[in-house]
Order: structure tokens, then C-alpha cells, then sequence
């Protein structure tokens, strides 16, 4: 079942959102090479915590941390730990919070210290697009599947690949609710979009293969064939005048 939220929520929700939105520039601003993972997420921590939210990550499934980390050939899902960011590595950060009740939710890749190669520039601006291009069709009286539909379509004429096997989320008073959001798909299928709708989309753009498998620590994804991937993400609401992203700083 699709939980519509009311123009109070989706303003609480924006709260949520803007306090994700600047701890993410926060975080990529400090992570420079030689940075270890695990001062990021004491500092998205201290940052959520002095705000007066929560974290929304910490816990769930029993996740132990504030943010996902993922360099390089990691999708999704990596936990900070001792590892130092390196001069030219691909890295994805991930953060949700809570306000007073509420979740907001989003992701952003870049590369750490000097300048990217051609495939991680690439690579970053198709993913970055590619969120862009579904955002642009969450939008009263589209198909679920549009979102999607949109997305593969502009990854994969990009020379990328999407992947499949995790996807965005409704997200409201639980950090997952319905519907599914695939990043993948047909124009045309799945549920109405209605107004009062908030779906946090999350494209994961690969390098090289779709396919993906998480590693033995029962978190971190990674793609198959070792190739590079990055994650972009927003929470958008379905409103009468468009797409509404809620995490923008
Ligand atoms: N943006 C991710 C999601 O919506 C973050 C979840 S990380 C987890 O699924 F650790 F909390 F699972
Ligand atoms: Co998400």
C-alpha cells in the first residue's frame, strides 16, 4: 500500500531531507586522501545528532553505522571502517536521518582529492543524469515504471549498465515503504503517480556489468565483474506542480 502524505508531512519530510542534503557536503568536503572511512560516518553522526535528528541507518537490520561508504568497485552498502581514502578513489556516500519521525534519504558519488579519470568522469555525470532523468518523471498521472523506464534508458545509451537487484523506496514514516522504485523497466506499467507520493530514487550506474554480489561481511555490494560503479539518490515528492526533491541543502 502507497502511504500519500500531506503537504504538512512532505514539509517535515523536507526538514529531514535538507539536514541530509548538508551533511552529505559536509562529508565530501572532509573526504580528502587519507581520510578513514569511519571519521566520515563519526562526523555525519555528530552532525544528525546536534541537529536534533536521528540516524536512520544505524540499526536498521542491524547495519552499525551512520552512512554507507562505497569506493571504487563497491555499489552500495559499504560500512566505514579503518580504510583510508585514496588520491583518485571512486566514492559513494550514502546518508538517511529522522526528524520527528520522518526520513529523508539520498546519495552522492565523487572522486576523492585530484582530478578523475575520463571513465570516472564519464561515469559520475551518466549516474548524476541518470537520477536526473528519473526525478523528471515522478510526476502526477505517470506510471510507476516511467521512472525507471527513463533511467535504464539513459544509462545504457551512455554505454552503462543499471542495476537490478536493489532499487529505490517509497519513504515516509519508515525509510522503506511501497512501491518498489527499479531503476530499470517498460514505460507504462506499475501504479499511478499521484500527488502526496514520496519515493526515494537511487540509481546504481556500473561501469561494466549489471550484475552485482555482496560480500561476506552481509553489507557491502559489489559489482561482478570489479568494474567501477557509482549511486546518486533523492527524496522527490509527487506534487501538483512536479517533482518536489526534499533533499537539497
Ligand atoms: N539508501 C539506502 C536504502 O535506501 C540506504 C540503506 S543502508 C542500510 O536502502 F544500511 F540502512 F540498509
Ligand atoms: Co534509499
Amino acid at each position: 500500500m502507497i502511504i500519500l502524505k500531506t503537504p504538512e508531512e512532505i514539509e517535515v519530510m523536507r526538514e529531514a531531507g535538507r539536514l541530509v542534503a548538508r551533511v552529505l557536503a559536509a562529508l565530501r568536503e572532509a573526504a580528502r586522501p587519507g581520510v578513514a572511512t569511519s571519521e566520515l560516518d563519526v562526523l555525519a553522526e555528530r552532525l544528525i545528532r546536534d541537529a536534533g535528528a536521528v540516524p536512520a541507518f544505524k540499526g536498521y537490520r542491524g547495519y552499525p553505522a551512520t552512512v554507507c561508504v562505497s569506493i571504487n568497485e563497491q555499489v552500495v552498502h559499504g560500512i566505514p571502517a579503518a580504510r583510508r581514502l585514496q588520491d583518485g578513489d571512486l566514492v559513494s556516500l550514502d546518508v538517511g536521518a529522522v526528524i520527528k519521525g520522518y526520513y529523508g534519504d539520498a546519495a552522492v558519488s565523487f572522486v576523492a582529492g585530484g582530478r578523475p579519470t575520463r571513465l570516472q568522469a564519464d561515469l559520475l555525470d551518466a549516474g548524476q543524469s541518470a537520477l536526473t532523468v528519473g526525478v523528471e518523471q515522478a510526476r502526477e498521472g505517470n506510471r510507476l515504471s516511467d521512472i525507471g523506464s527513463a533511467i535504464q534508458r539513459h544509462a545504457e545509451s551512455r554505454g552503462y549498465s543499471v542495476v537490478r537487484d536493489y532499487a529505490g523506496h517509497g519513504i515516509g514514516q519508515a525509510m522503506h515503504e511501497d512501491p518498489q522504485v527499479p531503476n530499470y523497466g517498460t514505460r507504462g506499467q506499475g501504479p499511478l503517480l499521484r500527488s502526496g507520493m514520496v519515493l526515494a530514487i537511487e540509481p546504481m550506474v556500473n561501469a561494466g556489468t549489471f550484475e552485482v554480489t555482496c560480500l561476506e561481511d552481509g553489507w557491502t555490494v559489489v559489482t561482478r565483474d570489479g568494474r567501477p560503479s557509482v549511486h546518486f539518490e533523492h527524496t522527490v515528492a509527487v506534487t501538483e506542480d512536479g517533482p518536489d526533491i526534499l533533499t537539497l541543502p
